[in-house]
């Protein structure tokens, strides 16, 4: 028997939203609604489809350890220096290998409870320990619980911004006197991996706040309003220094040639991604109208998804839809479901109202 970590069994595992094969196999149904991973629910823009296949002509070489085009991309968009754009295969990585860089017995790591479950995962990965802070009444990160579970081990909080899997925001003012309030002596990192979505004029992104303080890390993606998350790649945005020191820990190569390409690409469509905005803040109001006119006490949100704790049990609601053809994902006492397209977003209603009345 190999000497494992003595930790490593109790760890949890990363659990992903069952796959649309898996089920159609599982339940023998053609059709099926994919609404649990906060995916965006149509397919990459064309340009985007046509850099990957060219990219993947030249697999047989490494890919651009430095990721340059793409950083530099990356930085031009945010009116950035390259310096403080770190790319990653996906922002779980940037999410891990920064809880590495600080983490180790004798110190601990804060995060909201619920909300992202790469936080807790990554903590103990590092050999850190977990501080959940319980979300207020409203859903939202409790800024102030949070500043008071810092420890004098604590390295990293975590704020997700929106909160997967509640959706909602806490204002650029509140974020900016949180980050105020905590030592320099702790990263934060601020996770807005679904920053792009919001359509509340009080949100506002802390990448400037990233770049001038030693302190903050921004984690972005293009797995969500951009579509590509079957590439991986994300990035982080924070002071030269900071992700100088942190990127240690990432594997050399770790972003692949199209995955670079088709961000490189992706970036460029601007305007699309526009629409894409305007087509979900569409979707997740008529998900919450709907949700709500139906008696659901649906979590105010500003994401790709809304969440509601059924006042029955919410694995029982999500084995019914699921026999039904349309996969959530159950997430403690509530459901998440992601705002799709039209069609799709009907369907899980009408779902919905099927398994209600039976
Ligand atoms: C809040 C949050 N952060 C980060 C991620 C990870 O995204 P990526 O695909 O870039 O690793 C997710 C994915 O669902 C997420 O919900």
């Amino acid at each position: 028997m190999p000497t494992y970590r003595p930790d490593l069994g109790s760890i949890p595992r990363y659990v992903a939203g069952r796959p649309i094969e898996d089920v159609a196999r599982e339940l023998g149904i053609v059709s099926i609604d994919k609404l649990a991973s906060n995916e965006c629910p149509t397919e990459p823009f064309p340009e985007v489809i046509d850099a990957i296949a060219r990219a993947g002509a030249g697999v047989n070489r490494y890919p651009d350890s430095a990721q340059s085009e793409l950083t530099n991309s990356i930085a031009a968009h945010h009116g950035l220096d390259a310096e403080a754009v770190w790319v990653a295969a996906g922002s779980s990585e940037i999410l891990r290998c920064t809880a590495l860089s600080v983490g180790g017995p004798g110190t601990s790591a804060v995060f909201a409870h619920p909300s992202f479950v790469m936080y807790r995962i990554a903590t103990l990965v590092a050999q850190s320990e977990p501080i959940g802070v319980p979300l207020d009444e409203n859903f939202n990160h409790d800024l102030d619980a949070m500043l008071a579970a810092i420890r004098d081990d604590t390295t990293i909080v975590y704020l997700c911004n929106p909160n997967n899997p509640t959706g909602g925001i806490r204002s650029a003012k509140d974020v900016h006197a949180f980050i105020d309030a905590v030592h320099e002596r702790v990263i934060v990192v601020v996770d807005e991996a679904y920053a792009e979505y919001v359509t509340d004029s009080s949100y506002g992104s802390m990448i400037a706040m990233a770049t001038t303080r030693p302190n903050v890390l921004v984690a972005r993606t293009f797995s969500k309003i951009y579509g590509l998350a079957g590439l991986r790649v994300g990035y982080g945005i924070g002071h030269p220094e900071l992700i100088n020191t942190v990127r240690v820990t990432q594997p050399p190569f770790a972003v692949t040639s199209p995955a670079q390409a088709a961000g490189l690409e992706a970036l460029k469509q601007q305007e699309r991604v526009s629409d894409r905005v305007a087509s979900n803040a569409a979707g997740r109001e008529f998900l919450v109208g709907e949700l709500t006119r139906r008696g659901f006490q649906v979590a105010p949100t500003q994401a790709n998804f809304v969440y509601f704790e059924p006042e029955s049990d919410a694995s029982g609601l999500f084995d019914a839809l699921l026999h039904k053809g349309v996969i959530i994902r159950v997430l403690g006492a509530g459901v998440r479901v992601t705002v799709g397209t039209e069609p799709e977003n009907q369907r899980f209603l009408d779902a919905l109202d099927t398994v209600e009345r039976s």
